[in-house]
């Protein structure tokens, strides 16, 4: 397992640069990444190229045994090409040009930007295809699914819709555009989301379409970029890194055709007192491991308190910077990569911190990373161990982007329900994998689908077969409520899952952050918030009802025998103890091995491969924990990890 940092040559004089590369190398540090916004310092002007200065950062660091990551610089235009050729930059929803100076400044449909884009990608492949440090190449940075409104976009859009749709009546028809009026008589008249208004004021299957265009978009400029490096070095190592923002890219589309995934790691560095508030980062791992079903990089890892679009936030905490990496091992990264070396002295995000302050005066923080480095190497013949999992959470795209299109209720966060059945099947020392709805799931014996909220036919039909061959199913509220084109659909809820969960919702109620609570029939009673299906059982037994309001008494979550398996339905979002106590109970019935006395906030996971596994253990929380495991007792600090390797 390897330690890297984020690296900016073109920020710190040259004569730092074999300082900091000699002190990369005494410590540890395997890579860095480098040059992905320096664009203005890579091509100065028109067609000039210069890539003496990053020749000799490269030529540095390999001297002292460290490889590089190649980062394309497509993120941010230099001025020179933003002013002659202004076309690059996108259109906000109020039909102006973005202004440029901070980044992403760049529409990825625009045929000049691709021109200049497959230039500079193509020189430096071509520049650097020999060199054996470039072990690794990053597209452009943390890739979303924006909206851009500019004529090269909205004719894109109409085209695709053509092709989707056929006729405007259809379109119309699957838009439901007689809504206010809003028939198309024409394609040019279908414009993107101008005006600046909440998304739940438009349309919200013509909405879907402009997320689903906007994330084929951006998959298809990666792709491009892949392309043009393969072009010059085929058995190139190519990755993007990418973070939960808010126009999400489909994950699973856009590092379809790249070589592994990487991720930018930022846990928090508050605890929170609430326990119900869910603060690991186990779930995004695993997440990120889910999406091609393989080991991944974190390319960017918290080093030191974070701040630059909001107040500083408090500083890593003492284990956090290694134990936040280790834990990252522990859900399946082979590689870490620190941002940043050190902290920046200019620009917008010298609050940002990394390993090394401003004064470039190693401290605390350093000391830890340099102790990672070393427990990393312990590790090194981890690498490609595989974690295997029993448990499976279905995460979809496009129920997401759905749900940020039209809030459900008040505190409604398609994630948080992920978060809660995540930490249910982890409390119990297991590996959780988080996959793609689309994917194959026969390997799992038990599968969470929470919030299917677009009906995808072959998804409902594959949950059927696994729960009739004689799997478990988790279905929880708003599942099957709006079809593909995100119209709801006129059946009974939860329509197309109704066989398959034995019951059905006969109405529901949005308490946002009003509160109601579900009594189990052993008396266990459990707060619950947000949303309320009111459920009536078809075939299905009641496993605990609402205790408040004019629904008391009446189903809250229930189980069904389907097959040779079981499907629960969960109407309404609990207390973290209430999903714990269900999966207890799961894992029990399915003959599933688990950990049942964890303490609160450690996770177990397991590396198995290369002759070994190795369990993971690990205290994500402020406090010491003390207890016995497998006959072992264990003490760990805060944030600390204990990695047992067994033969
Ligand atoms: C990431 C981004 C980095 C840097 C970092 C800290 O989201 O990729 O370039 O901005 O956040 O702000």
């Amino acid at each position: 397992m390897r330690i890297g940092v984020d690296y900016y040559p073109e920020h710190w004089d040259e004569e730092l640069w074999a300082q900091d590369a000699r002190l990369m190398a005494q410590t540890g540090v395997k890579l860095v990444r480098l040059a992905e916004f320096a664009w203005c310092r890579l091509e100065p002007s028109d067609g000039q190229f210069d890539f003496a200065w990053l020749d000799k950062a490269i030529g540095i660091f390999a001297v002292n045994g460290i490889d590089v990551v190649i980062g394309t610089p497509t993120n941010c235009p230099p001025r020179w090409l933003c002013e002659k050729h202004p076309e690059i930059l996108p259109v906000g929803d109020n039909g102006q040009t973005n202004p440029i100076g901070i980044r992403g400044h760049r529409c990825f449909n625009s045929p000049t930007l691709r021109e200049y884009t497959g230039r500079i990608v193509g020189k430096l492949a071509e520049h650097y295809k020999d060199c054996k440090s470039v072990i690794a190449w990053q597209i452009d940075n943390e890739l979303e699914a924006n909206i851009c409104c500019c004529e090269v976009c909205n004719n894109k859009h109409r085209d695709w819709l053509r092709q989707k749709y056929g006729t405007l009546e259809a379109l119309n028809k699957a838009y439901g555009s007689v809504v206010w009026s809003g028939e198309y008589s024409l394609w040019e008249q279908i414009d993107p989301p101008y005006g600046g208004y909440n998304t739940a004021w438009l349309n919200p299957a013509y909405m879907l379409d402009f997320r689903r265009r906007a994330a084929e978009d951006v998959t298809e400029f990666a792709r491009f970029q892949a392309d043009i490096i393969r072009s010059h070095i085929p058995d190139a190592k190519i990755t993007t890194n990418t973070w939960f923002c808010n126009n999400l890219p489909d994950f699973y589309n856009l590092f379809a055709s790249l070589d592994f995934v990487s991720y930018d790691n930022y846990p928090t560095t508050s605890i929170p007192d609430d326990s119900e508030d869910i603060h690991t980062h186990a779930v995004y791992l695993d997440i990120m491991r889910g999406v091609k079903r393989k080991n991944f990089w974190i390319m960017e890892e918290l080093s030191g308190g974070i701040g630059t679009w909001m107040p500083m936030q408090k500083t890593t905490r003492p284990g956090m910077i290694k134990g936040y990496a280790l834990q990252a091992f522990a859900h399946g990264a082979d590689t870490v990569v620190h941002f940043r070396w050190r902290t920046a002295n200019i620009g917008a995000e010298m609050h940002w911190h990394g390993l090394i302050d401003h004064s470039n005066v190693p401290r605390r923080r350093f000391a830890e990373f340099a102790e990672l480095c070393k427990e990393a190497e312990k590790l090194k013949n981890l690498e490609s161990t595989e974690i295997r999992s029993d448990v499976a959470i279905l995460f979809s795209v496009e129920s997401e982007a759905a749900f940020k299109l039209q809030p459900q209720t008040d505190g409604y966060n398609y994630m948080e329900q992920i978060k809660l059945l995540h930490q249910a099947f982890a409390r119990y020392g297991l590996n959780v994998d988080i996959i793609d709805e689309h994917t194959d799931i026969s390997q799992y014996k038990i599968v969470c689908a929470p919030e299917l909220y677009i009906t995808d036919k072959t998804v409902a039909d594959r949950l059927h077969d696994f729960a009739r061959n004689g799997g478990t199913v988790i279905l929880t509220a708003r599942s099957g409520v709006k079809d593909e084109h995100n119209n709801c659909i006129m059946e009974l809820l939860p329509t197309v899952y109704r066989e398959l969960v034995g019951c059905h919702v006969s109405e529901y109620d949005p308490i946002g952050w009003g509160t109601n609570s579900v009594r189990f029939e052993d008396g266990e009673v459990f707060k619950c918030k947000q949303w309320c299906d009111v459920l009536e059982a078809d075939t299905a037994e009641v496993l605990a009802r609402y205790d408040c309001d004019f629904y008391k008494g009446s189903p809250a979550v229930t189980v069904n025998r389907y097959g040779k398996g079981t499907a629960y339905y969960v109407g309404t979002i609990g207390e973290r103890r209430m999903y714990e106590k269900l999966a207890e109970d799961i894992l029990c019935k399915a003959g599933v091995a688990y950990i049942a006395d964890l303490p609160e906030n450690v996770e177990v996971t397991t590396r198995t491969g290369n002759g070994v596994t190795a369990q993971f253990i690990f205290n994500d929380s402020d406090e010491e924990k003390a207890f016995t495991l497998d006959g072992r007792e264990l003490h760990l600090m805060p944030f600390e990890m204990n990695c047992t390797l067994k033969k």
